[in-house]
């Protein structure tokens, strides 16, 4: 089930289109033929529980991957990996960090920035922009692998951004992050959505970083997308209040539009019931049966 709103790109320019995108390794059908659209200036999650074929998924996005069929346009114009026009309109995060550890800050990302063809004083004056905004300066000369984790996490950003790509992919951008970092990361990808005007494109497992960024969440399942629309489409399609009905050893829910309805039905039980507002777990949970983070 996908809303229409999933499928179109959401009033806006539509930057990225996927159709029927598929791949396999041997057996493993990791991508089943995807289709979706992002567009320019989204912010747009990629939600799925381990395994559901995101990191695949997005590693076609970016070229890392041959799709074994199906198709990728970037602004209208069909993907090719090789041009050097398309590689420059995109910029990577992967899911682990590929620091160079014995490196600076500074050097990870003049070493980036050669590689983009970028020289001189103009790529000093980036550097020194990137590390700013990612506030690194203070740690411009340390060593990468000297860094805490949330800084690595923001180097590997800042030096995605080098080169000023319109679109972002972050596989995973908060995975081994404590909470307290994870939400400084969500205000700097907000930042980074709003203040660079970048298309951002995020995969991620955690349902709240979902909730509280995307504009728009594509939930992949075994490597199919099974639902898609903004955080609060896809809730009121479950129901925006739930019941927690515990009984003996599990505990059972019921779904409702409203909180009038949900209190209705909360009288006429007899066991111990929680009421609250549905979350996209409830969502996921509804669609699969089985919890994202089990
Ligand atoms: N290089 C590979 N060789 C064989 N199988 C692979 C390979 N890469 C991925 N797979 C399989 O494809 C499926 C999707 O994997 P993928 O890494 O895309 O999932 P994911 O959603 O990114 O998971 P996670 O949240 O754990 O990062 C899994 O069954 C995985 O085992
Ligand atoms: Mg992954």
């Amino acid at each position: 089930m996908i809303c229409a709103e999933a499928i179109s790109c959401n009033g806006r320019p539509c930057e990225i289109e996927v159709q029927g995108l598929t791949r396999r390794f041997g057996k493993t059908l990791a991508v089943d033929s995807i289709d979706f659209r992002v567009g320019r200036g989204e912010l747009f999650a990629f939600l799925g529980p381990n395994g559901a074929g995101k990191t695949t998924t997005i590693n076609m996005l970016t070229g890392l991957l041959k799709p074994d069929a199906g198709e990728v346009r970037y602004q209208g114009e069909r993907f090719d990996p090789h041009r050097l026009a398309v590689k420059r309109l995109i910029g990577v995060v992967p899911q682990h960090n590929n620091l160079d550890r014995e490196l600076t800050a500074a050097e990870n990302l003049l070493i980036h920035g050669r590689l983009f063809g970028m020289s001189g004083k103009g790529l000093q004056q980036r550097i020194g922009s990137c590390l700013e905004f990612a506030d690194l300066t203070a740690k411009r000369d340390t060593p990468a692998g000297k860094l805490s984790g949330g800084m690595k996490r923001k180097l590997v950003i800042a030096r995605a951004l080098l080169h000023q790509p319109e679109i972002l992919f972050l596989d995973e951008p908060t995975v081994g992050l404590d909470p307290h970092s994870r939400r400084k990361m969500w205000a700097f990808l907000r930042r980074i959505n709003q203040q660079q005007q970048c298309t951002v494109f995020l995969t991620t497992h955690y349902i709240e970083e979902a909730e509280a960024l995307a504009d728009r969440v594509l939930i992949i399942d075994q490597a199919k997308i099974i639902a898609g629309g903004t955080p609060e489409q896809l809730k009121r399609s479950a129901g925006n209040y739930v019941l927690d009905i515990y009984r003996e050893d599990e505990v059972q829910n019921e779904f409702f539009a409203d909180r009038p309805a949900a209190l209705q039905r909360l009288e006429q039980l007899d066991t111990s019931v929680r009421i609250r507002e549905t979350t996209l777990e409830d969502v996921f949970l509804q669609l699969t049966g089985k919890r994202i983070a089990p």
